[in-house]
């Protein structure tokens, strides 16, 4: 753990590598306990190479062995933490000269899960961002690319699959029950994309064609009891390969393409090159155990870190701070892909509003807090507190933009472009920024600042329709405050998609391009006053400042043919309402109603229309937050919803049930979302005559997202009848931890319920369950994160006893697993914005973190820059 002083990196400060690397080979011999890596090095001397320069590796918690530099034992090197220095180099460097070390690690002990690590008794790594020193010393920058082969040595009885990136060259026998495998990569790469597996695993496999007409092996592996749960990867993975064939004329380039399912792991899944390692959360799936939304999960996931293959692997990143250059454009494929495989427009659109409803609700806070980042940061002292759901999500915004710019087609040359010019290399944003604005012939350099500015951009709208000349007039101003203390002198690239509903319905939709602080467009010829609809399909990520009537809201809720902004309409209504803590009136009431019963209406888009604003969101719009409030608030809100629409929350619990055997696809999910959405209203509305609706749909449903769906909506109402079936859930499925996991997050995302045990008791006495394990990160999340980041009212209570138990977990975890405990830490980041008591409780448990000894560098950064 590095607990040494804070050290900041920043992005001008790059300068390219003294050396840079030819062949790679490592021969690494694995035990738990202690595990020999030998590697050699073909070293070469860099673009910016002096003479005598020393060899600088970076290696952390490493046990050194010997050094020999073109063949010869060699004494001049200096160890300190974090480096190994080598001095004196054969003709000062200038030419290619051969390194080769021997060192070893604990893969056992290492809970951090970056390295090599042990997991359920077999091996893996995580080596993105900075792992890989903590298996050897090395150059581990990823402008650095190197040619690797790979020999893995281990007992074969123990360890029979030995995996790591490219092909499979040589398998071989060894003295006392060893045997090794040696595996080439034909592409250079950096060190972040090196994987190896190591263990008891079996595998899903298939063979494809693709494109060019080539035979690709595909392979999923898994421990030999969720073999039966990996169909809806591999079918997904194909699925994958063959869009992005389609969309931008990629083809996968490797013989054989392998994904592993690991439990212990911290992030979703990892992009490896030809070994992709993920999250088992984001492999397995049946019906039984998995729910429509872990499908959907799986489909997505694997797509992404598909796609990676040519969109960061191919072409990577120069330095960290590009992150969003491949983090950002694969969400944004992903996302395309997603909404593809949806089938229809309405689905397309329901996918578009699930994906800003992610924005607005994470990475809008984000943007306005302690933490606020450009999509390219400028410094960072721990880079794994930079995968954030800025660089992530609105690094996806940014990449649509472009799209909205410049045409599906126009990306898609900016694409090609960007190929042509830097295949096999690592590079910057700008380039990529270049290769959209050189393939188009257009000026894209006010479009730069999405880059360089954080914060999110409001955009002020004023309207005037004159009668007499039949012109309307919209003036838009742009502002924007940046969380992060930078001063916003220049005026976004903003493309607004706009159309003006009239009764003729004789105007087209239009793209607006607002570059400028102010602009104002004249639209002639318009008999009657239209109804303005802005930044259809959330075209752009701002947040719009339009006092927009009642009236031409509601005509928009009715009316508008863009789903998003249709969606979003309903949205608003709602949320004025709620923060003016008034319940809907009989007019939204009558919206709603409509909406439900329209025939023609794809259920899954009524169950958006219905789902309010969250939490999260309603207290960006505020400037004391006061969360217990808003949470009532919201919750009065619900429950007249609910009991005013009775008779047709309960049509649509008959009228979507899904007759006849299980059927996994969008027009059937999209019914079961409706049907729950249905059944959870109708608990809230009479909870005596509908608990027993829902304990029959708990008992007789065949698949999770109705058995889950029922005990959710049982434990959300705090029904009674709530504890058998929970009890009941847990012996059903205790073998699976999976599913043991949604047990736990469902009891401690549970809102307050009156009269019962608070959640934060609740949660206490799973943090003492049997099954709960501190240094499996799944299982800390559906507990610990799910309760301080994802349960707000259960939260924020005013005595602060949920902001100590937040601290306890912090210091907890920083000493297991740093970037599981940064993540946590982020749970107070909007301290200052909350009402008194809140904001002094919070400011306090900050602090008593902040005066623990020991922080790790993730820990210490994020709580650092909350407390300011
Ligand atoms: N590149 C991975 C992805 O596809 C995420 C890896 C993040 N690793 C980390 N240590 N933060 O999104
Ligand atoms: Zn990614």
């Amino acid at each position: 753990m590095k607990t040494d002083l804070p050290h900041s990196f920043r992005r001008l400060e790059y300068s390219p590598p003294t050396y840079t690397l030819g062949q790679v080979a490592l021969d690494i011999a694995l035990d738990p306990a202690h595990t020999i890596v030998k590697s050699r090095l073909e070293v070469l001397p860099g673009p910016h190479h002096a003479a005598d320069a020393p060899l600088i590796l970076q290696g952390e918690e490493l046990e050194f062995v010997s050094l020999r530099v073109n063949g010869e034992v060699h004494r001049q090197f200096e160890l300190s933490p974090g480096f190994l220095k080598i001095l004196a180099l054969p003709d000062g460097g200038q030419k290619a000269f051969i390194v080769e070390i021997i060192c070893a690690c604990a893969p056992a002990t290492n809970t951090s899960l970056m390295g090599l690590y042990v997991s359920n008794g077999n091996f893996f790594t995580q080596c993105e961002a900075e792992g890989f020193r903590k298996i050897t010393y090395f150059l581990d920058r990823p402008d650095v690319m190197a040619r690797y082969r790979v020999t893995l040595r281990a007992i074969e009885a123990d360890y029979p699959v030995l995996l790591s990136n490219g092909n499979l060259i040589d398998t071989e026998k060894l003295p006392n029950g060893w045997h090794l495998a040696t595996w080439e990569d034909p592409f250079p790469k950096p060190s972040y994309l090196f994987a190896l597996v190591a263990g008891k695993l079996e595998c899903l496999e298939e063979t494809i064609t693709t494109s060019s007409g080539a035979t690709k092996l595909l392979q999923i592996w898994v421990e030999p009891a969720d073999l039966k749960k990996t169909r809806h990867a591999m079918d997904s993975l194909i699925a994958a390969i063959h869009w992005d064939e389609k969309r931008f004329g990629l083809e996968l380039d490797l013989e054989r393409f392998m994904i592993v399912a690991v439990s212990d792991f911290n992030m979703g899944a990892m992009e490896n090159k030809g070994l992709n390692i993920f999250n088992t959360k984001f492999i397995l799936a049946q019906p039984e155990t998995a729910t429509d939304a872990d499908f959907a999960n799986i489909e997505s996931v694997v797509a992404h870190e598909y796609f990676h293959n040519w969109t960061g692997n191919r072409v990577t990143c120069r330095d960290w701070f590009q992150l969003s250059l491949k983090e950002g454009l694969t969400v944004f494929r992903d996302q395309e892909f997603s909404a593809d495989q949806m089938g229809s427009e309405s689905g397309r659109a329901v996918r578009r509003i699930d994906d800003v409803r992610v924005l607005r609700q994470l990475q809008f806070p984000e943007d306005a807090g302690p933490m606020a980042h450009p999509i390219r940061p400028d410094e960072y002292e721990e880079i794994n507190n930079f995968y954030t759901v800025t660089v992530y999500e609105k690094g996806a915004e940014v990449v649509r933009m472009y799209q909205t710019l410049l045409g599906v087609e126009g990306f898609r040359k900016g694409m090609d472009l960007y190929f042509q010019r830097h295949d096999g290399h690592a590079v910057t944003c700008d380039d990529f920024l270049a290769a959209m604005a050189d393939a188009n012939g257009r000026d894209l350099s006010r479009f730069k600042y999405w880059y360089s500015q954080s914060g999110t951009p409001k955009v002020h709208v004023a309207e005037r329709y004159d009668a007499s000349l039949q012109q309307y007039h919209l003036t838009l101003s742009q502002s924007c405050t940046p969380g992060d203390g930078q001063t916003l002198k220049n005026a976004f690239h903003i493309p607004l998609k706009m159309r003006l509903l009239t009764a003729s319905n004789d105007q087209a939709e239009q793209l607006l391009e607002l570059t400028q602080e102010n602009q104002t467009w004249v639209f002639e010829g318009l008999a009657e006053r239209p109804a303005l609809s802005l930044n259809r399909g959330f075209s752009a990520p701002i947040q719009l400042k339009f006092a927009q009537s009642q009236d031409d809201l509601m005509h928009l809720f009715f009316a508008d043919d863009d789903a998003f902004n249709r969606w979003e309409s309903g949205q608003t209504l709602a949320m004025q309402l709620i923060l003016d803590n008034h319940l809907p009136d009989s007019a939204l009431i009558d919206a709603y109603r409509h909406i439900l019963t329209d025939p023609d209406l794809d259920p899954a888009f009524k169950e958006l229309a219905l789902s309010l604003p969250a939490e999260s969101y309603l207290y960006e719009q505020c400037v004391e937050v006061d969360p217990q409030h808003i949470h009532n608030a919201r919750r009065a809100f619900r429950h007249a919803v609910a009991s005013e629409l009775r008779l047709e929350w309960a049509a649509l619990y008959q009228q979507m049930q899904t007759p006849g055997p299980f059927s996994p696809d969008a027009v059937s999910a999209a019914k079961r979302a409706l049907k729950n959405c249905a059944l959870n209203m109708l608990l809230e509305a009479d909870p005596l005559i509908w608990a027993p609706m829902a304990v029959n749909q708990y008992q007789t449903a065949d698949n999770m997202t109705d058995r889950y769906g029922a005990l959710a909506a049982l434990v959300i109402c705090g029904s009674k009848e709530a504890q058998a079936c929970l009890k009941d859930f847990y012996t059903r499925f205790e073998g699976d931890t999976l599913v043991i996991d949604k047990w736990f997050a469902l009891q401690a995302s549970r809102p307050p319920v009156k009269g019962a045990q608070s959640t934060l008791e609740a949660v206490q006495q799973l943090r003492q369950h049997a099954a709960f394990k501190m240094n499996n990160p799944n299982r800390v999340r559906s507990v610990i994160h799910a309760y301080c980041l994802n349960n707000p009212a259960s939260f924020h209570l005013a005595d602060g006893s949920g902001y100590v138990f937040w601290a306890e977990a912090v210091l907890a975890l920083n000493a297991v697993n740093p970037q599981i405990a940064a993540r946590l830490a982020r749970g107070l980041d909007r301290w200052r914005n909350f009402a008194q008591p809140f904001q002094s409780q919070m400011l306090a448990a900050l602090q008593r973190v902040a005066t623990s000894p020991g922080l790790s560098a993730d820990v210490r950064e994020v709580i650092n820059k909350a407390i300011g």
